[in-house]
């Protein structure tokens, strides 16, 4: 990324947002395969911070336990950070915003509007069967946090992409169907239209 005033292009950010459980993970690895796009989630960065012993690692690991979002300064100098060392100027940015404060300070802060925002909409009993039995070992995957995360999506996220529908970048998908389905309508999303063959 650049520094200011100098005249280096603005990365190229894709916001990835969808209940939790709904496939995020899943199908950025998939369009990271195909499209050379860096993932970055950002319930991973915060969780890497707890491993890493940061001194906001306990408030972090507070707030996700009761499934509530961390202030956004904690999160957006991580993922800042993570751009940088990628090298890449193309990211799929998974789960954030994550409300209106975490999607004002990260435009105030970057000056970085992203070119779309992929929605993955998924019933709430299908959410929380795949969440369930995940396996991660996540301390947020239990019935209680579940229903607080679902909680906080609803009232907080849902918000941010209405927000972004009002503006006309929101393209949704219907999460619900297999894996390899969802990431069939996925791809036509990111293939270049005069890519496109017609049929
Ligand atoms: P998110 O990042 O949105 O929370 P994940 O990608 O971690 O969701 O997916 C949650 C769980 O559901 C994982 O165990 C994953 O393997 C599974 N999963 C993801 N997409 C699908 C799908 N389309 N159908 C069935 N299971 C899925
Ligand atoms: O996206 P994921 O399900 O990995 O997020 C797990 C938790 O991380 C969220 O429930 C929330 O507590 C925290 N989080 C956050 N701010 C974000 C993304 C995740 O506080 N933008
Ligand atoms: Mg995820």
């Amino acid at each position: 990324m650049g520094t200011a005033g100098d005249s280096e292009k603005k990365p190229t950010v894709v916001f990835v947002l969808g209940g939790p459980g709904s496939g995020k993970g899943t199908q950025c690895a998939k369009i990271v395969e195909h499209f050379g796009y860096t993932h970055l989630s950002a319930g991973d960065l915060l969780r890497a911070e707890i491993r890493s012993g940061s001194e906001n690692g306990t408030m972090i690991q507070n707030m996700i336990k009761e499934g509530k979002i961390v202030p956004s300064e904690v999160t957006i100098k991580l993922l800042q950070k993570a751009m940088q060392d990628s090298g890449n100027d193309k990211f799929l940015i998974d789960g954030f915003p994550r409300n209106e404060e975490n999607r004002a300070a990260f435009e105030a802060v970057t000056k970085i509007e992203p070119a779309f925002v992929l929605f993955f909409d998924c019933p709430e009993e299908e959410m929380e069967r795949r969440i369930l039995s995940r396996n991660q070992g996540r301390e947020d995957d239990n019935i209680e946090t579940i229903r607080k995360r679902f909680k906080v999506f609803l009232e907080s996220s849902l918000p941010v992409v209405e927000y972004y529908e009002s503006k006309g970048k929101v393209r949704k998908v219907d999460a619900a169907k297999p894996i390899d389905e969802v990431f069939e309508v996925v791809k036509a999303i990111f293939t270049p239209k005069d890519e496109k063959v017609a049929v």
